[in-house]
């Protein structure tokens, strides 16, 4: 990036903390300024201390960082813990009736698990697990509605160090069946079908399928009960959990393994090859994912917390399963989509399970945002009291919808930014102390060494100058490699700088305040005319107008300007007649133009009913890339969501 990423977006707005939030959050403004400087001056004493102070330990470490196999670091690797142990067994005196989990499912049904129910559930399933021979380093993949059963499923596999990989429910068989060999599972634990859209979800047919097309490494395959659909059980490999579960007791030691064990991978597809195993450890990941619900989300003894993300996702893992039940925390999950029985759904669980902390993605904010304000007006929000944001950039028109429906202008929003990779909030607000300013994730947390630099290394010291975003020194919930493929790991993350630091693949710029901007992929950098523009800020003004839901910019190659820029868009109301509407496209133009100049003025706009995205909901601008430049997708599409809209976006050409 010789030539630096050119800002031109501009976002004064800025909100301070409320003074009643404020005065009663975990950190407060001197202890904030404490933990940087302590940070700043001893890194490794730092997580150190906050490892003691965190952690329940089997065997304490007295080694903190070992880098002798760097980029591979690992962190307390003398030490030894179980984290379903620091999860469960270390809340049951102080807190053993106090509800750990409600469930909430599409039709309704709902469950409460106090910590001693969910305890005695999790070891009952780990027993089975040992039944099935797994014991501690076996793999297993879990393939899972987003039920109660999925979090115990993974605190059991978690309990006996069996090392667990969560696909999510969405995947096809053919992604199921990679992720199956890559890492080389002996158990698939499933269900017969979850629900989504009120639809049944066979997902136990879907994992038959995986095993006829592959994956000799499974000899069980362990199915829970939940939707009730009929399915085909095969002799000697299939078995039933709550047969399983009739003839196991109710004891399960947690076995104690090293810290740096693998708790779990989670597979990211990659945009080309074979998907990526992210490996994380377990104290180390543990230790972040704690202290981050502490600082970032403010998680306190009478929260409830509802993070809406499926725990297939990373999300799941230190937002659901781990994290919040480390802190003793009572957590929200809801298998179902957020539209049914309409764009009400989330408010109303909201209000029924007085939801104090509330943690969603850009996409979901901006579909219920499109649906209109009726839906959130129709229920008691007033429990809220804190809101969270991740996945992408939450573009300010959004952001200010979330504030003033949604948070009545009382609860901060923290916009975290994080990775698959980096395990836990990287780049977030502390909500009592931090004034946020709509767009901007905030400030690196406290021992995190995030900067955005320039081709060389070198800090970007000019405010507002894009560049590579890298985190220069380790932290404990670092990935640890790519699953049997460390030289992967080394070309994928340490590529540049000497290998001395993290590369996240994301451009972003820090303003005068050192509030960093992310500015998005750095393969999503378009240059027009010599200007290098991030498509994230086109994005962001677009969805400003008034009419617009979703937007999606991508660059062409152009004779004259190098690139220009192709955008996608969603209306707010029905798809323009007959493609593209010239009227609009006129107004939105010249509505680029005046948020932003003539530069990023958009050469085409297209119309859509929807985008094409992940089902973790990012736009997948590789494929509008191609769409646009009227070539042939390549490449891995089994993580699309809503395949048919690649027909509809290609019809318009
Ligand atoms: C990528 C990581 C982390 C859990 C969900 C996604 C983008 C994530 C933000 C944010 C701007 C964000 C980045 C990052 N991203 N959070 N707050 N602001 N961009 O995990 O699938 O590993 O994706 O998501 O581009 O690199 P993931």
């Amino acid at each position: 990036m010789k030539e630096n990423i050119e800002s031109v977006l501009q976002e004064n707005r800025r909100f301070e903390p409320k003074q009643n939030f404020a005065t009663q959050a975990r950190i407060q403004a001197d202890t904030l300024d404490d933990l940087y400087q302590r940070a700043e001056a001893d890194h490794e004493g730092f997580w150190a201390d906050l490892a003691r102070q965190h952690l329940s330990w089997d065997t304490p470490f007295s080694k903190v960082l070992d880098d002798s196999q760097a980029p591979h670091y690992q962190w307390f690797n003398d030490g030894e813990l179980n984290v379903s142990r620091n999860c469960l067994d270390r809340h049951l005196q102080e807190r053993g009736d106090k509800t750990a989990l409600i469930f909430e499912g599409e039709g309704g049904d709902t469950l409460h698990l106090s910590y001693r129910e969910l305890h005695r559930e999790v070891c009952r399933f780990a027993n089975v697990l040992k039944n099935a021979g797994l014991s501690s380093g076996d793999r297993a993949v879990l393939y899972m509605p987003m039920t109660h059963q999925a979090i115990i499923a993974m605190q059991a596999c978690a309990r006996i160090g069996v090392v667990q990989s969560v696909v999510f429910g969405g995947f096809s068989a053919e992604a199921l069946k990679d992720r199956i060999e890559d890492s080389q599972a002996k158990v698939v634990i499933t269900a017969d079908g979850g629900t989504r859209g009120g639809n049944i979800v066979r997902l136990k047919d879907t994992v038959d399928n995986a095993l006829q097309q592959g994956g000799a490494c499974v000899d069980t395959v362990l199915t829970f009960k939940r939707a009730g659909n009929d399915c085909a059980m095969q002799e000697g490999r299939d078995v039933w959990v709550e047969g399983a579960l009739t003839h196991v007791d109710e004891k399960c030691e947690a076995v104690p393994v090293n810290a740096e064990h693998p708790l779990f991978l989670l597979y990211t597809s990659g945009s080309t090859g074979r998907p990526k195993g992210i490996q994380h450890s377990s104290a180390g990941y543990l230790l972040n994912a704690i202290v981050t619900n502490q600082w970032v989300f403010d998680l306190k003894e009478d929260d409830i917390f509802w993070c809406t993300a499926d725990v297939g996702w990373i999300t799941g893992h230190s937002y659901v399963t781990f994290g919040p039940l480390a802190c003793g925390g009572t957590v929200v999950v809801y298998e179902g989509a957020p539209t049914v029985p309409d764009a009400g759904r989330f408010w109303k669980m909201v209000q029924d399970h007085r939801v104090s902390i509330f943690y969603t993605a850009p996409t979901a904010i901006r579909a219920l945002m499109k649906a209109g304000d009726d839906y959130p007006q129709q229920y008691d929000l007033s429990s809220l009291r804190l809101l969270g944001t991740v996945g992408e950039p939450i573009n300010p028109e959004a952001w200010m919808w979330y504030h003033r429906v949604i948070g009545a202008e009382q609860c901060p929003i923290v916009d975290t930014w994080w990775q698959t990779e980096t395990g836990s909030h990287m780049i977030a607000p502390m909500p009592g102390v931090t004034a946020t300013k709509p767009g901007s994730c905030t400030r690196p947390l406290p021992g995190i060494a995030a900067d955005v630099v320039d081709e060389e290394g070198n800090s970007i010291t000019t405010p507002n100058q894009g560049g590579y975003l890298v985190i220069k020194k380790p932290w404990p919930s670092m990935l640890r490699t790519v699953w049997g493929d460390d030289q992967r790991y080394k070309d994928t993350y340490w590529p540049m700088f000497d290998g001395k630091y993290y590369l996240a693949g994301d451009s972003a710029r820090i303003d005068e305040d050192g509030y960093f901007w992310i500015m998005g992929r750095i393969d999503d950098v378009v240059n027009v005319s010599g200007h290098r523009l991030g498509t994230m800020e086109v994005e962001s003004a677009l969805v400003a107008h008034e009419a617009v839901a979703e937007a999606a910019v991508v660059g062409v190659p152009h004779e004259v300007k190098g690139e220009s820029l192709a955008c996608f868009v969603v209306l707010k109301g029905d798809r323009p007649e007959g493609g593209i509407d010239d009227a609009m496209t006129q107004t939105l133009r010249a509505w680029v133009g005046e948020q932003i100049g003539a530069i990023a003025k958009p050469d085409s706009i297209r119309y859509a009913d929807n985008l094409p995205k992940t089902r973790s909901g990012k736009i997948m601008r590789r494929l509008l890339r191609a769409i646009a430049r009227g070539e042939e997708i390549q490449g891995d599409t089994s993580t699309l969501e809503n395949a048919g809209i690649l027909d509809q976006l290609k019809g318009e050409q």
